[in-house]
């Protein structure tokens, strides 16, 4: 027989390894995450502007480059080569400022159209744990930065592995690394869902990102949410929805805004943001529920592996199974702008082929083209804490493997990118009518 206090000690055993596995994790200076280092080429790509033009503006702007030093061996001799300039997200995005200040022609930076009232909200859902949601979520939430977005990145996973990719640790101990950052539970979503406290995200190492992060913590809003329905009868499906429209002034109840003597950081203001990206667990949870509330549009990453199809098919039936209670008891409706599926894990194996082509069968015109393929990049990339972006420009993997890889996404990223500018159109035709 095995009771709650059995498993209780397998917890405290967890508990008393932790210090050790995390150690052994977070050993590495690599933990404390800095922006990657873009060649010339992909800086003014991202940027839009040609490598001449570029190449110009750091001339004048004294940007300062970074010139990374290669030490090689030959013949015994030790010979120190200047490699090619290289240049952190930071400097990319003065570049681009620099570009929108001095009324040069062009979209510099990507901004959402103005009478929109909040950012566009993607989803990434399934209810199958490993379907590649965070890694989808989390390349898509970094390219859009990268092409100029202002972009929200909210975890709602307690396991955290997006917040954990983005560099902030799932825990606070000792042996932190300098310049580490652990999560604080006032920047995740727990203090929204537990007592309608505004949202609090966190500047990261990622120019133009910022995230709500996630620890486990947030797992403790499955409990509070149904309470607070009970308690005041507050519906306990929207709130996410409700905040990510409300304006920094517009808080129904007082916050505090210092704790200890400590500001407690910025609170989440909508005009600040483009387009947020929410990754989500793998469970129908109330966090779930209040992910799907506030999506304008869900992409919804299915691998091409049976089982997993099979698994998107329980995801449906019990969404529309909430749904339609949530429409008879509260009378509220859900419309998203659009819900796509992306195939995954996909490889040209003959059981990928067959099952890619169920994946087409079911989502019809609602598919990404561009399946998502098993790439090595990703894999050595996840081993290492990194995105595939990270990887550029280090020793870590071939430049072939990894261009395909950022290729493949990149085709993912501009067919996402293509669907919610087609509604920014859509809306904005409405406005001018
Ligand atoms: N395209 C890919 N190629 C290879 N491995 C991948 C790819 N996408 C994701 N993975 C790996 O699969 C695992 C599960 O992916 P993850 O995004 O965490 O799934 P989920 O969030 O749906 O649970 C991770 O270890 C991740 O690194
Ligand atoms: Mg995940």
């Amino acid at each position: 027989m095995v009771n709650f206090k059995d498993l209780e000690s397998f917890s405290i055993r967890v508990e008393s390894l932790q210090e050790e596995i995390l150690a052994s994790e977070y050993k590495n200076p690599e933990a404390v995450k800095q922006s990657p280092l873009f060649t010339i080429s992909d800086a003014a790509k991202y940027v839009g502007v040609s490598r001449k033009l570029f190449n110009d503006l750091i001339a004048d702007e004294s940007i300062e480059r970074v010139t990374p030093i290669k030490t090689l061996e030959k013949e015994g001799v030790t010979i120190e080569k200047t490699m090619p300039a290289k240049f952190t997200l930071d400097q990319i995005e003065k570049i681009r400022q620099h570009l929108k200040a001095n009324g040069q022609k062009g979209n510099y930076t990507n901004r959402r159209p103005k009478h929109t009232k909040k950012p566009y909200t993607l989803m990434i859902g399934n209810l199958k744990g490993g379907a590649n949601k965070t890694t989808v979520s989390i390349h898509l939430a970094q390219w859009l930065a990268l092409n100029g977005y202002r972009v929200l990145g909210i975890d709602s996973d307690p396991q955290g592995s997006f917040t954990s990719l983005m560099g902030f640790l799932p825990y606070e101990y000792k042996g932190l690394p300098d310049g580490a950052y652990y999560v604080d539970e006032i920047n995740t979503l727990y203090p929204l869902y537990s007592d309608n406290e505004p949202l609090r995200p966190v500047k990261t190492y990622w120019q133009n990102l910022d995230i709500i992060p996630a620890n486990i913590d947030v797992y403790s809003a499955e409990f509070s949410l149904p309470a607070r329905q009970i308690r005041d009868g507050e519906s306990f499906f929207d709130i996410l929805a409700k905040a990510l429209v409300t304006k920094e002034q517009d808080w129904p109840t007082e916050f505090d805004t210092h704790y200890n003597g400590e500001y407690l950081g910025d609170v989440y203001n909508p005009d600040d943001y483009d387009i947020i990206i929410i990754d989500t667990p793998p469970s129908y949870s109330y966090a779930t529920l209040n992910a799907i509330q506030a999506a304008d549009a869900m992409v919804i990453p299915v691998p091409a592996q049976h089982l997993d199809i099979l698994a998107t098919g329980i995801f449906f039936k019990q969404m529309v199974s909430v749904f339609s209670d949530l429409e008879q008891i509260f009378g509220f409706s859900k419309e998203f702008d659009f819900v796509v599926g992306l195939k995954t894990k996909m490889s040209e194996n003959f059981e990928a082929l067959q099952n890619g082509g169920r994946i087409s069968a079911i989502f019809r015109e609602s598919l990404i083209n561009t399946p998502f393929l098993i790439s090595k990049s990703i894999t050595v990339a996840s081993d290492f804490n990194k995105t595939a972006y990270e990887l550029q420009n280090t020793d870590i993997i071939g430049r072939s493997t990894l261009k395909k890889s950022l290729d493949n996404l990149e085709q993912i990223h501009l067919e996402i990118e293509n669907k919610i500018k087609q509604f920014w159109q859509i809306q904005t035709k409405l406005e001018i009518k």
